[in-house]
């Protein structure tokens, strides 16, 4: 069986994009199968992962095409093996106009939990990347997902930040979507490691919800290096194995095996 992430949050910048690729590579590091889902149409974790979002074709734009048309789509096809060992599903710009689409569509919060029939059972995580709204898209990944990643800067005012991705993540369950959604955890990312406010930050949160919500112990600390390695198409882990950042990842992701164990 395997276990949906989406990695969500509505506040652009945050961390989604480089936290769901560099969890999937230190998941294949501990012997995982791993599917990641870019479902954000700027197409960065596809770049990320070492594609051309501009020049890629298929992908998962055609698979939500084609079953919002009335068509089975063939999401294997759309399917690619990164160099790090994890698969992709890759987006494309033109994943914006299926938000339009999807209005009109009958069950159109769970297309993507149909296009996934197929392919769930062939790993042990699957990741999706959300963009930065609380559009039809990212309902359709809370719908399939059995926990939801979420991802928070480390600066002041960043507990209130996630007030909207709660609601949301609560309206999902309370509408019946998805009634057994699960929070996986937060995660406090680019953390600045010259001052306490890192610290100050994590304990605001944890004050706020750390008694129903797990907070994960690894903080992500600010590293240049995740931009660089952003821009060669690899994860901190393979651009630069002994980063701090790598490590939290890593640790970040043996904790979420060690939940999910025999579960
Ligand atoms: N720990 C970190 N330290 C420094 N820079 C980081 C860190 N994590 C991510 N970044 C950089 O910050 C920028 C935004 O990160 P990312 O794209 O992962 O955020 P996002 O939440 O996916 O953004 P969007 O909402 O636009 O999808 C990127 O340039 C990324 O390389
Ligand atoms: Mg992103």
């Amino acid at each position: 069986m395997s276990k949906i992430i989406a990695i969500a949050m509505q506040k652009g910048g945050v961390g989604k994009t480089t936290t769901t690729i560099t969890l999937a590579a230190a998941l294949v590091e501990q012997n995982q199968h791993v599917l990641v889902i870019d479902l954000d149409p700027q197409g960065n974790l596809t770049q990320h992962a070492g594609f051309d979002p501009d020049n890629i074709s298929p992908t998962i734009y055609d698979s939500l095409k084609a079953e919002v048309d009335g068509f089975a789509g063939d999401v294997k096809s759309a399917i690619y093996t990164s160099e790090e060992g994890f698969d992709l599903l890759p987006s494309q710009p033109e994943l914006s106009l299926i938000e339009l689409s999807l209005m009109n569509t009958l069950s159109r919060e769970q297309v993507l939990t149909t296009i996934l029939d197929d392919v769930r059972d062939a790993y042990d995580y699957i990741l999706i990347d959300c963009s930065p709204s609380l559009g039809l898209l990212v309902i359709n990944a809370l719908t399939v997902a059995d926990s939801v990643l979420i991802p928070i800067q480390a600066e002041y005012l960043a507990a209130r930040g996630a007030l909207m991705i709660m609601s949301t993540i609560e309206t999902v369950r309370r509408k019946k979507l998805n009634a057994n959604l699960e929070i996986e955890g937060i995660l406090l990312t680019m953390a600045d490691a010259r001052t306490t406010l890192a610290r100050d930050v994590e304990a605001a949160i944890i004050a706020q919800y750390g008694d129903d919500i797990h907070i994960f112990n690894p903080i992500v600390r600010r590293s240049i290096r995740f931009a660089e390695s952003a821009a060669v198409g690899q994860s901190i882990l393979t651009y630069e194995p002994t980063n701090p950042g790598a490590q939290a990842y890593r640790d970040v992701a043996a904790e979420i095996l060690a939940a999910n164990k025999g579960g």
